[in-house]
């Protein structure tokens, strides 16, 4: 099978991300066997109502995704949690008593705020208006079962049987499942697990989750069984349920506070999405948190992994942007993102390229253009939904100290040499010479943009080619004027251009230089021009220096592989690929915000 790689490094921008054709591009089909094929997309209504929103303001909000994100494949709207709770004074997140269940103890919507579940009707008719505007439902729900259930001591229905559940010659209720030492920690007076050890409690759940699928929910959001909440009993018995129902119901658990990979690979097979942190507000601070556990996620091979009859997603959270709540607020949208745009860009630069299912979080009634363009970017979407081998690329960096300009004392201050690829074309492409260090030992540096004379030039070693194939001219001349080129103190490692399947934490420091292999890769041509071409992308190294505080942690730089027929910046034939690069529309972003500290 021809394989290409891809082909990137981290330029002074944050993101970057360069397409190659991959000719074992993922299954895209979207039969409907596959549930959750592609990351979902969507509309979730908690960053911008919290708790609050009402039967009309939800189907305006429907209206709009269909008319505006529908294309784009914004396909879920999703009610957030406490759609039960009566919205009236006292009544509040952790409130308790304000919830609206019916005789068997399940939550349904509080009619006050949905009309259309009066009668028994649940969420039935609202499902009806997102499926006519052709899209699909979600709803929250929390762990377990509810206190107020629990207090009322509510029978358990046997919905197999159409009445109470009754085992050991006795009806079972709702005490009889609760566990109240398992209250979820973060609304103690609201829901606890139940005990799916026992029949009842089995039951109850299947009563659940029944009943939202004749409602014609298509995506339950489970609250408060994974991360720190972890209840995988819960988990598995939920998957159980929805993996025999008729209708395809879209897995998905939240928050995910404290994840790790190896805490997931036991759910990730259960589920078709499920959060990797905790609520992702509209703080720098929240967007940084991502970074790396999403790194660790594409390293641990989890993006798009085997998931309930389909796949799974690690899940970023939405996306905080527009018009906005505050968290576990009793007021719908009332402010404006506190995002920058830069900031914007990176956090959705980001989702898209660690696949994260992408869900709108502000208003989408008053969605600004600035934020409607993002969110619609075509490059970021495209990836969001069709790249593979999606992970952090290990950028070249080379610590070193410089005087201070016009210090006397010698103060040092540290800085990183980024190196990335960029078209030939570019001026900010030139900048490297051939300098000699004796008759056999060559060496090409970047000089430029060295604004005082203290500060180290960027230099790498030439090392020629070396054929294996002897005689066979046609590479020599192929070859001629090309070499490798090696860090001064790993001569046996080669500046590579491709990024490594699996990058371990060693090889992770070692950034792109990688052992000396035949492999175009790595074969590099210093034009006349003062720009360095590598011969299997056709781009150009290019190197920035970036003054970074001592601690911080560099430049974060994705890469990803494309799909057959992707036509973004430049396109090149080499050994039979087709070579799509593209860089993403972030240009202002301030470094500042790109170094990790
Ligand atoms: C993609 O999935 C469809 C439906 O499951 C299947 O018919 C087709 O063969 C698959 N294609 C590839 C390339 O796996
Ligand atoms: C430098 O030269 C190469 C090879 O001739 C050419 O492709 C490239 O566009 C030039 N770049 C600049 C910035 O002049």
């Amino acid at each position: 099978m021809m394989k290409c790689f891809s082909v990137s490094l981290a330029s002074l921008w944050v993101l970057l991300a360069l397409f190659s054709l991959s000719v074992s591009s993922q299954n895209i089909s979207e039969s409907g066997l596959q549930q959750a094929s592609l990351p979902p997309r969507g509309w979730n209504s908690y960053d911008s109502f919290c708790w609050t929103i009402s039967e009309d303001e939800f189907l305006q909000s429907a209206e709009m995704v269909s008319q505006r994100l529908k294309a784009h494949g914004y396909q879920f709207v999703v009610v957030d949690y406490l759609w039960y709770r009566k919205k009236v004074k006292g009544a509040y997140p952790d409130s308790l008593g304000f919830d609206v269940i019916d005789e068997w103890g399940r939550m349904i919507p509080d009619p006050g705020r949905w009309p259309s579940s009066i009668g028994g009707k649940g969420f039935s008719e609202v499902a009806n208006k997102v499926h006519s505007l052709g899209l699909k439902f979600g709803i929250h729900v929390m762990r377990g079962i509810s206190t107020q259930a629990v207090n009322a001591n509510t029978p358990i229905l046997d919905i197999t049987k159409g009445g109470a559940y009754q085992e050991s010659g006795r009806v079972w209720h709702a005490k009889d499942i609760a566990m109240p030492e398992r209250a979820c920690a973060w609304m103690p007076h609201g829901f606890m697990s139940v005990n799916t050890k026992l029949g009842a409690g089995r039951a109850f759940l299947k009563s659940l989750y029944e009943q939202y699928a004749a409602w014609g929910v298509d995506l339950v959001k489970h609250d408060c069984v994974f991360g720190d909440d972890l209840d995988l009993n819960e988990i598995s018995y939920v998957s159980e349920v929805l993996s025999v129902l008729n209708r395809p119901i879209v897995y998905s658990l939240s928050p995910g506070t404290s994840v790790t990979p190896a805490m997931a690979k036991d759910v990730s097979g259960l589920v078709n999405m499920y959060r990797i942190t905790g609520d992702d507000w509209d703080k720098w601070e929240d967007v940084k948190a991502h970074f790396d556990v999403t790194r660790d996620f594409s390293t641990a091979n989890m993006i798009g992994g085997k998931g309930l009859k389909g796949n799974s997603w690690p899940d970023l959270d939405m996306l905080p942007f527009g018009w906005l709540t505050d968290p576990g607020s009793n007021e719908g949208p009332h402010r404006f993102s506190k995002l920058t745009l830069e900031e914007k860009r990176t956090q959705m630069t980001l989702w898209s390229l660690a696949k994260s299912p992408l869900m709108y979080g502000g208003d989408v009634r008053r969605i600004d253009p600035t934020t409607y363009e993002l969110i619609t970017n075509p490059t970021l979407l495209e990836i969001n939904y069709f790249s593979s081998n999606n992970m952090e690329f290990p950028y070249i960096t080379s610590s070193i100290n410089l005087k201070h300009p016009g210090g006397k004392e010698r103060r040092l201050k540290k800085g990183i040499h980024s190196l990335g690829l960029t078209s030939c074309s570019e001026s900010k492409a030139r900048g490297w010479s051939i300098e000699s260090l004796n008759q056999d030992l060559e060496r090409i540096c970047w000089k430029k943009g060295l604004e005082n004379k203290h500060q180290a030039p960027f230099c790498v070693h030439k090392r020629e080619l070396q054929f294996r194939l002897d005689g066979v001219s046609m590479y020599q001349e192929d070859y001629r004027g090309k070499h490798q080129l090696v860090a001064t103190d790993r001569m046996k490692f080669c500046l590579d251009a491709s990024p490594r399947r699996k990058v371990t934490s060693k090889e992770f420091k070692r950034g792109t230089f990688s052992p000396c292999r035949w492999d175009s890769n790595q074969i590099w041509e210093l034009n006349s021009n003062g720009t360095m071409v590598n011969s299997y992308s056709g781009l150009c190294a290019t190197v920035e220096y970036i003054e970074a505080n001592v601690n911080s942690g560099g430049i974060r730089s994705w890469i990803a592989t494309g799909r057959t027929g992707l036509s973004l910046l430049s396109n090149k034939h080499l050994d039979g690929c087709q070579e799509f690069s593209s860089f993403l529309p972030l240009q202002s972003i301030k470094i500042g915000k790109m170094l990790i500290a």
